[in-house]
C-alpha cells in the first residue's frame, strides 16, 4: 500500500506526483463524488415520491370516508381485505374484525343465507352483486343496506380486485313499509266497500226489481184484451225490469261474489268462470286441489281478483279461445296458476320474455305481496302465465268454512 511522503523543496509537479492523498487518484475521487451525488439525489427523489405517495393515500383515505357509504374491497376468492372507517364505526368492528369471512357475522340471520349464496354465485360466476340486506350495527339494532359489488379485470379478463359499497336505504324500507300497509289498508276498505254495495245491489235493489216484476204482471193481467198497446207496453216494462235485475246480479256478483264467502275459493272460481265464459266465449278449464279446504278472507279474496283480473287480461288482450286455472297446494304453498294459448298483444308484441305491466298487473302483484305471497307473469309464443304463489299457516287453513258476511 502506498504511503504519503513530504519534501520541503519540491516543485508543484513532483509535488502532484509524489503527494498520494487516495489510491483511487483524483478521477476515482471525481467519479465516487458523483456517485455519492447521485445517490443522494435519488433517496430525495425516493423520499419525496414517498411522502407524495402518503400523502395520496391520507387524501384519499379522507375521501372515502367522507362519502356516506360504507366502502369494501377484497381479493377474487371473495374475501374482505379493506373496509372504510364508517363501516368500521358502523359497526364498532376493526378491519381485523371484518376482514376475512368476518364480515358475515354482522348479517341478520334471516339474511345470511341469501346473501351468502348470491355473493358466492357472484364470485363463481363475475357478475356484479346486488343485494338489499340487514347488517347489525354498533348498538345490536340492524338497519337495511343496499351492497352492491363490481370485479375489477386485468386485460385478460381475469377478475383482479372486489370492489363494493353499502348504501343505508333504511329510510326508504320505512317508508315502502309505510306506504305497504296503506294500500293494504285501502284495498280492505275498498273490498268492504264492494261487499257493502254488492250487498246493497242483491239484497235490496234486487229484490225491489223482483217486486217490480211482479207487479207488472198483475197490472198485464187486469188490462182488458181488448187493449192490444197497453198489453205490449205492459211486455216491454216487464222485459226491462228483468233485464235490469239480471244487470244488478251480475254486477253484485262482479263486485263481491257471496259464494267466497260461503263456501270458498274453489267454488267462487267455478262460479264466476260460468258466467266470464258465457260474457266472453272463452272456455276455462279449472282444476283444484282436493285437499285446498279454506284459506282465509282476505288470501280467498286476492286470489279471486287475482283470476278475475287475469282472465279480463286473457279476454282483453291474448286472443285465446281457452283459458286454464290450476289451484294446488303443495304442503304449505298454495300456486294459483291462469294460463292462456294466446299471443302478446299491444305494447308488449315485441318484447320478447315480459309483459311490461300497466295497472292491472301491478294491481294484482300488490295484492299477492299483501297476503306475503308473490306474483311472476311469464309470456312468450305459446301464451301467457300468470302465477301466484303464496305460504300458508295452520291456523288460516282449515276445512271449515269461515264466518261470512
Ligand atoms: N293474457 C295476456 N295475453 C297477452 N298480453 C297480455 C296478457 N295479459 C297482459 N297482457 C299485456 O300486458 C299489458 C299489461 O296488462 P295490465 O297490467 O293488466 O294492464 P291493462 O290490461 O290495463 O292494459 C296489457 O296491456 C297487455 O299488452
Ligand atoms: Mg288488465
Amino acid at each position: 500500500m502506498a504511503g504519503t511522503r513530504f519534501f520541503g523543496a519540491a516543485s508543484r509537479e513532483s509535488f502532484l506526483h509524489t503527494v498520494d492523498v487516495s489510491p483511487l487518484g483524483a478521477a476515482g475521487i471525481t467519479v465516487v463524488m458523483a456517485m455519492v451525488l447521485a445517490f443522494m439525489l435519488l433517496t430525495a427523489v425516493m423520499v419525496q415520491r414517498l411522502e407524495r405517495a402518503a400523502e395520496m393515500e391520507r387524501v384519499n383515505e379522507a375521501l372515502i370516508d367522507a362519502i356516506p357509504q360504507q366502502i369494501w374491497s377484497g381479493p377474487p376468492d371473495g374475501t374482505l381485505d379493506y373496509c372504510n372507517q364508517r363501516w368500521r364505526s358502523g359497526t364498532g368492528l376493526g378491519l381485523q374484525d371484518l376482514r376475512g369471512d368476518g364480515w358475515q357475522a354482522m348479517l341478520h340471520p334471516e339474511d345470511r343465507d341469501r346473501v351468502l349464496k348470491a355473493w358466492r354465485e357472484s364470485v363463481a360466476t363475475g357478475t356484479p352483486y346486488e343485494q338489499e340486506e340487514r347488517h347489525r350495527g354498533v348498538d345490536g339494532t340492524y338497519r337495511w343496506y343496499l351492497a352492491r359489488g363490481i370485479p375489477q379485470r386485468d386485460v385478460e379478463g381475469r377478475i383482479v380486485r372486489w370492489y363494493g359499497t353499502n348504501t343505508d336505504i333504511e329510510a326508504r324500507k320505512h317508508a315502502e313499509e309505510e306506504l305497504r300497509r296503506l294500500s293494504g289498508q285501502l284495498m280492505r276498505v275498498q273490498e268492504e266497500e264492494r261487499r257493502s254495495i254488492a250487498r246493497d245491489l242483491h239484497d235490496s235493489t234486487g229484490q225491489h226489481l223482483v217486486l217490480l216484476s211482479a207487479a207488472l204482471e198483475r197490472l198485464q193481467s187486469s188490462v182488458p184484451p181488448s187493449s192490444a198497446q197497453s198489453r205490449r207496453l205492459f211486455s216491454e216494462a216487464e222485459e226491462l225490469a228483468a233485464q235490469a235485475l239480471r244487470e244488478v246480479r251480475t254486477l253484485s256478483y262482479l263486485l263481491y261474489p257471496p259464494m267466497l264467502d260461503e263456501s270458498g275459493l274453489e267454488d267462487a272460481i267455478c262460479h264466476y268462470v260460468e258466467g266470464y265464459s258465457k260474457r266472453s266465449g272463452v272456455q276455462v278449464d279449472v282444476q283444484a286441489s282436493p285437499d285446498l279446504g279454506r284459506l282465509g278472507r282476505d288470501k280467498e279474496m286476492a286470489l279471486f281478483r287475482v283470476v278475475q283480473e287475469s282472465l279480463t287480461n286473457v279476454q282483453r288482450h291474448s286472443g285465446s279461445r281457452r283459458a286454464y286455472i290450476r289451484l294446488n297446494r303443495i304442503q304449505n304453498r298454495v300456486i294459483l296458476e291462469i294460463r292462456d294459448e294466446g299471443r302478446r298483444t299491444g305494447r308488449n308484441a315485441e318484447s320478447r320474455h315480459n309483459v311490461s305491466p300497466g295497472v292491472g298487473i301491478p294491481s294484482m302483484r300488490e295484492r299477492v305481496k299483501q297476503i306475503g305471497g308473490q306474483l311472476d307473469v311469464e309470456s312468450n309464443s305459446a301464451g301467457t302465465t300468470v302465477r301466484a304463489t303464496i305460504v300458508i299457516n295452520e291456523e288460516t287453513h282449515s276445512g271449515t268454512a269461515h264466518p261470512g258476511r
